[in-house]
């Protein structure tokens, strides 16, 4: 997607700050229409995915305001619906949920929500995350429409291609910024959420659920585990470390506040677990390990990993004890899953950058990780 400022952002997980914003609304409806033809010609696979992948904006539409906007997404969802060959089974979407208690069985089987997947991996774990718990609160029926990327590395699938009828559309105010009217839907509609809900505070409440809604495949696993396993014969403390960099390190996204961390961030981050643990180890993984093998000494207590599926990188990081994260919201959920401890880097997003004025760091990080620089 292209973001309402006219740039193309190349893997953005952020949205572009309001203010700035308003003055291209017009411009963005067009560019959701090119949108919708581009989706439904290309059975929505390619537009979230590598190069290619961007946000939609928050120019501050509301559910009421801009008709005209809603119904678009309206239509651009029910493409995306209809193009799946899957079949809906609610038995499976259900049970597959014990937590989500219906109120009554009827209930359940009338009242639906669901979210437009967009981005990679991490983004769409937060959108899942906030799905999920959201459905649980209402006693709705949580969907997504066909997603291959996420099915193929969990096994929890809640694909469908229920053709929701009644149906409003729930905009996030702002991205990585909790926005608590998400507790206050209507629920005489049916609701698709859009945004990318990137907060704890969506889903804090359901974490078991959350954590058993990411239970990766075994065929994903297995091989992540084993790797990890390798490692803890022979060391107490496992330390994953991921290091991103590719999109991160280009132009346009470093002018809006996307970072990569520097060498002292990892080096003294490290140490800070040397310090704590005895006797840790540390696996590094990365989507530029070239760059890590070049940069970061190789003490002996360093193994880098050459792993290139973004399910069994976040599944092997998953299966360390504690995480080393540097920016980008897939270090952030192979670090949530991980459930120890978690040392994040303050410069992402670069502070004063717009990325960093339009968010907010006490929604996005949970509050025991310990920032460094
Ligand atoms: C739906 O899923 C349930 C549980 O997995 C299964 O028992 C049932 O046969 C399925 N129904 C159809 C129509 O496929
Ligand atoms: C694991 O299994 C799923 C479902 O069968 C498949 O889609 C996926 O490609 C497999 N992944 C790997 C790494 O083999
Ligand atoms: C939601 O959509 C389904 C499927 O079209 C429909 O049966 C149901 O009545 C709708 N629910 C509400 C609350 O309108
Ligand atoms: C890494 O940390 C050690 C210990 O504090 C220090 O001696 C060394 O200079 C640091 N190296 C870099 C590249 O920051
Ligand atoms: C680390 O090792 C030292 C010396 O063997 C020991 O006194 C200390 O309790 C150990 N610390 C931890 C956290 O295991
Ligand atoms: C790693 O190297 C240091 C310094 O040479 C040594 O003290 C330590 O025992 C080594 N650790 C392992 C696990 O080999």
């Amino acid at each position: 997607m292209v973001d309402i400022c006219g740039r193309h952002l190349v893997t953005s997980t952020f949205w572009m700050r309001r203010k700035q914003c308003l003055c291209v609304l017009p411009l963005m409806i067009v560019l959701y229409l090119v949108l919708i033809q581009y989706t439904v010609w290309n059975n929505h696979k390619s537009i979230n995915h590598q190069t290619k992948q961007t946000t939609p904006q928050n120019n501050g539409v509301t559910m009421t305001a801009i008709p005209k906007v809603l119904q678009l997404f309206g239509k651009y969802n029910t493409a995306r619906i209809t193009t799946s060959g899957m079949p809906y089974n609610l038995t499976q979407v259900t049970e597959r949920r014990p937590n989500m208690t219906p109120i009554t069985s009827d209930y359940h089987k009338n009242h639906f929500i669901t979210i437009n997947v967009m981005g990679r991996l991490g983004n769409n774990m937060f959108q899942l995350a906030a799905l999920i718990s959201c459905a649980k609160r209402l006693h709705f029926t949580a969907f997504v429409s066909p997603n291959q990327e996420l099915d193929s590395y969990f096994l929890v699938s809640i694909t469908s291609d229920i053709k929701l009828t009644n149906e409003k559309t729930f905009f996030e105010q702002t991205y990585a910024k909790y926005d608590g009217n998400i507790e206050r839907l209507d629920t005489s509609y049916n609701w698709t959420l859009f945004g990318y809900y990137q907060s704890w505070k969506y889903f804090y409440k359901d974490e078991d659920l959350i954590r058993r809604s990411f239970e990766f495949r075994p065929n994903v696993s297995k091989t992540a585990s084993q790797f990890v396993d390798g490692f803890r014969d022979k060391h107490k403390t496992i330390v994953g470390i991921h290091v991103r960099r590719g999109d991160m390190t280009m132009q346009n996204n470093e002018m809006i506040g996307y970072t990569t961390a520097p060498l002292s961030y990892i080096n003294k981050s490290m140490n800070y677990f040397r310090d704590r643990y005895n006797d840790t180890f540390f696996i590094i993984c990365s989507d530029d390990i070239t760059w890590c093998k070049e940069n970061i000494r190789g003490n002996n207590d360093t193994a880098f990993s050459n792993f290139n599926n973004p399910g069994t990188v976040m599944a092997m990081l998953s299966f360390c004890d504690h995480v080393i994260i540097t920016s980008g919201t897939f270090g952030w959920w192979a670090a949530w899953l991980a459930g120890g401890e978690v040392v994040y880097f303050k410069g992402f997003p670069r502070p004063g950058s717009n990325i960093d004025k339009g968010m907010s760091r006490e929604d996005y990080y949970p509050p025991q990780w310990i920032g460094m620089e």
